[in-house]
């Protein structure tokens, strides 16, 4: 099957075992068609040495084992990276609280201790201490304006050029806050869009 991009038209071919793959790691958080297009992010991205996949906000680390299988199944040697302050956040209206033993679970249960690691702290303190190499970065921390206006602020400088951002619940009547930090943000930018549903999916222009 392929997948296509609404805004960009790209195409990007998926083998039989990615939804079957999709199926089994979609969830409340991101369903199986949202998966299918974050793999088609990371196949369409350019890995090397010092690439990583950038996730802020894991809940239980789901899709994190799902973004690391995929990345495996193409031979791509990389690193997901999962900021989530877990047990430290107060959940509300618009945010589930992560649960750090249930991301530890899944992660050992699928063999990807090497593979997914946790920074467990909220984002707005840990961009200084990454390295701007970032091919994909996944927006989903939490969905207050101000706190999303910070994730794009901070964490688009570590992404690479050509390197991609999936954002995601860019759903006005639910999020209202993450629509209007995404458009301000994007407003005066030259970055692509490559598509736009209830998430919406950029690669970085110089
Ligand atoms: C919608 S869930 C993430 C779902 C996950 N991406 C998935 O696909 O399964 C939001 C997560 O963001 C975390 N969170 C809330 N505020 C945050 C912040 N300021 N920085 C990082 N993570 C945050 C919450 O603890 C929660 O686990």
């Amino acid at each position: 099957m392929y997948v296509e991009f609404n805004q960009s038209g790209h195409q990007v071919y998926l083998p039989k075992w990615l939804p079957t793959l999709a199926k089994q790691f979609g969830s409340g958080m991101m369903d199986e068609k949202e998966l299918l297009y974050l793999a088609s992010t990371i196949m369409l991205a350019k890995w090397e040495n010092d690439s990583y996949i950038c996730e802020i906000g894991t809940y239980i680390g789901l899709t994190s084992v799902f973004m690391a299988k995929v990345a495996s199944n193409y031979n791509i040697h990389t690193t997901v990276l999962s900021i989530d302050p877990f047990e430290r956040f107060n959940p509300d209206e618009v945010n589930p609280q992560g649960n750090f033993n249930s991301y530890l679970y899944n992660i050992k249960m699928h063999n990807l201790e090497g593979m997914c690691i946790p920074l467990a702290c909220f984002s707005k303190d840990a961009a200084r201490v990454l390295s701007p190499t970032i091919s994909v970065l996944v927006i989903d921390g939490s969905h207050h304006y101000d706190d999303v206006s910070k994730d794009l602020n901070l964490y688009i400088p570590k992404v690479k050029n050509d390197g991609y951002i999936f954002i995601d619940d860019y759903v006005s009547w639910a999020y209202p806050g993450v629509c209007r930090a995404v458009d301000e943000y994007f407003s005066n930018k030259s970055h692509a869009l490559l598509h736009k549903s209830n998430y919406v999916i950029y690669r970085k222009q110089k």
